[in-house]
This record gives structure tokens, sequence and C-alpha cells, in this order.
């Protein structure tokens, strides 16, 4: 089943610059600006976010950085919580989809010393591989995240996605496509190992997605949409304290209404000693 346009592709900040000159892909920033594509967006439009053509074509015409959702810098407490540095432990992070996002050179000015992303847009790579080249703490290469065979089983201590499981549930064959690329994730993070998943999607749609793909220990945190610069000075939850989660997702409802203004921060560890079919652990902190 393909996601329904309502929840399309989450809204962004309205901080970011629209860079692109091309007419659709301003119709579809300004509407997911608006809080996601409601009356607009064609499920045409919409289905193309899980096609590698639609994303080469958007790259193409767009030059500069552009972060969906959330910028480094307003996530940074929660990636330096589940990601610690500076423990004499070099950290392999994965960014998954990283599109012409500055997330991963946000990382890796934070002290992370060896941040690999990924995207399936040969076009993205190609201008990011340039734009970096004289970084050796960055490196970009062409993959598609439902196949990372490149990658050796449990070679990477975290897994970061901002986006990119969205746009893939917002394709066809959606739901292959997210078991494809939850199971490749798992492979190749290490045991104790962490997924992060920054989604506009609400424990009601993604958790039955997490926990149906592998034994993660999933743990919740919101953080408020932007729609300036200026940080929220009161946001509805405390972006490092987890959202007490129970096993359908519905005490998060309970807690933050119906349809709250935030996005949503999985934190999934990888733990090998939860054997699949037993019960799968959530965080009731
Ligand atoms: C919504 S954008 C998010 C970009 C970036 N992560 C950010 O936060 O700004 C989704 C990205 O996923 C990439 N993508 C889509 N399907 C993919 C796949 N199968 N494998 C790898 N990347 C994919 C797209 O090219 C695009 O760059």
């Amino acid at each position: 089943m393909t996601e329904r346009p309502t929840h399309a592709c989450g809204r962004k900040q309205k901080a970011n610059a629209i860079t692109g000159t091309d007419k659709t892909n301003r119709l579809l920033k300004s509407e997911m600006t608006l809080g996601g594509a409601t009356t607009t967006t064609t499920t045409t439009q919409q289905q193309a976010y899980g096609e590698p053509w639609y994303w080469d074509n958007r790259y193409a015409n767009e030059s500069g950085a552009f972060d969906w959702y959330q910028k480094y810098q307003s996530l940074a407490p929660i990636i330096n919580l589940y990601v610690p540095r500076h423990n004499h432990l070099r950290h392999r992070i994965l960014v998954v989809g990283c599109g012409n996002s500055a997330f991963s050179e946000g990382m890796a000015d934070d002290g992370y010393e060896e941040v690999l992303s990924i995207d399936i847009s040969s076009v993205v790579i190609q201008a990011m591989q340039e734009k970096h080249s004289n970084r050796q703490d960055l490196k970009y290469l062409e993959m598609d995240v439902r196949d990372m065979n490149a990658f050796q089983t449990a070679s990477f201590d975290a897994v970061i996605d901002k986006g990119t499981l969205d746009s893939l549930l917002c394709g066809s064959n959606s739901q292959q496509n997210a078991a494809r690329m939850l199971s490749e994730v798992w492979r190749v993070l290490k045991d104790k190992g962490v997924y992060i998943l920054v989604t506009y999607g609400a424990p009601l749609y993604r958790l039955r997605l997490l926990k149906e793909s592998s034994s993660w220990v999933i743990k919740l945190h919101v953080i408020d949409k932007l729609v300036s610069d200026d940080k929220s000075e009161h946001p509805i939850w405390e972006l490092t304290n987890p959202v007490p989660l129970n096993d359908d997702g519905s005490s998060a409802e309970e807690l933050l209404g119906n349809n709250p203004d935030v996005h949503f921060i999985y934190i999934c560890t990888k733990d090998n000693s939860l054997k699949p079919g037993l019960k799968r652990e959530v965080s009731v902190d």
C-alpha cells in the first residue's frame, strides 16, 4: 500500500531557501512548507518521490544545499546523545538517501570522523563528491539503500535516515521497498548500533513497520516543525526526553495530541540478543 497524499513527505522549515528554478520543484516545496501535500499534489507527483528518475531530475535543477524537515544543528542534541563522540572510539556513520543536504557535513564539522553518505541519484552523488573532494571525513557513494551489498554485515555504528524511508513509502511497491530497506539497514548495523529515523510518520504508521522488519528496541523523540530559524521557546516536548511509547504508539498520541506539529525521531537499536519471533521490546521510558 502506498501512503496517502495527506501524509506526503511532511513539512519543511521555511528557513530553507528555495534554490531550484524548476516550477514543479517550487510547487512541491511550497506545499511541503505548508504542512504536507494536501490539495495540489497529485498522487502521481507523490509516487514520484519513490522513483530514482524523479530525484535525478530534481537534483539536475537544484544547486546548493537543501535539508528536508530539520537541519543538523537542530538535531545535534539527539545525535550526540545516541552516537556519543569523543569516547576514543571512531564511529562509522552511514547517512542513507543524503540528497544535497548539509546534514553529513554538519556531523563531520561536529566531530564525527567517518561519515559515509549514499544516495540512489547519480546526479546528486557526483555533485556532493565534487563539493567535498577535499574532506577525508566525508565520503559519498551512489547506492540503493535496498541493496547495500557493497557494505559488510555489521560494519556501521549508526545509520541515519532523514526522509528516505518516507520517500520509499510514497512510491509504488512501497511496503516491499520499505521492508528491503529496513532489512539492509539492520544487516549493516553492528550489534547495539542505532538506526535513527527522522520522519513525518507518526507511531501509528511507523511503529508497526519497524517492528515487523526486525527486533529493534525502539525509543521515540519529537522535535517541533520549524517555521523560521527561531528556536521555539516552548517546544511541544523536550527533544532529549523520550516520549513514553506503548506497543501500538497510542501513548504518544494521547500525550501529544492527534497530528501534532512535530517531526518524529525513532531511535531503533539493533539487539542481536532479541531473537525474531520473540516479543519485540518498546521502550516505556
Ligand atoms: C526526501 S529526500 C531527503 C534528502 C536528505 N536526507 C535530507 O534530509 O534533506 C529523499 C532522498 O532519498 C533518496 N532516495 C530515494 N530512494 C532511494 C534509494 N532506494 N536508495 C538510496 N537513496 C534513495 C533520494 O534521491 C533523495 O535524495
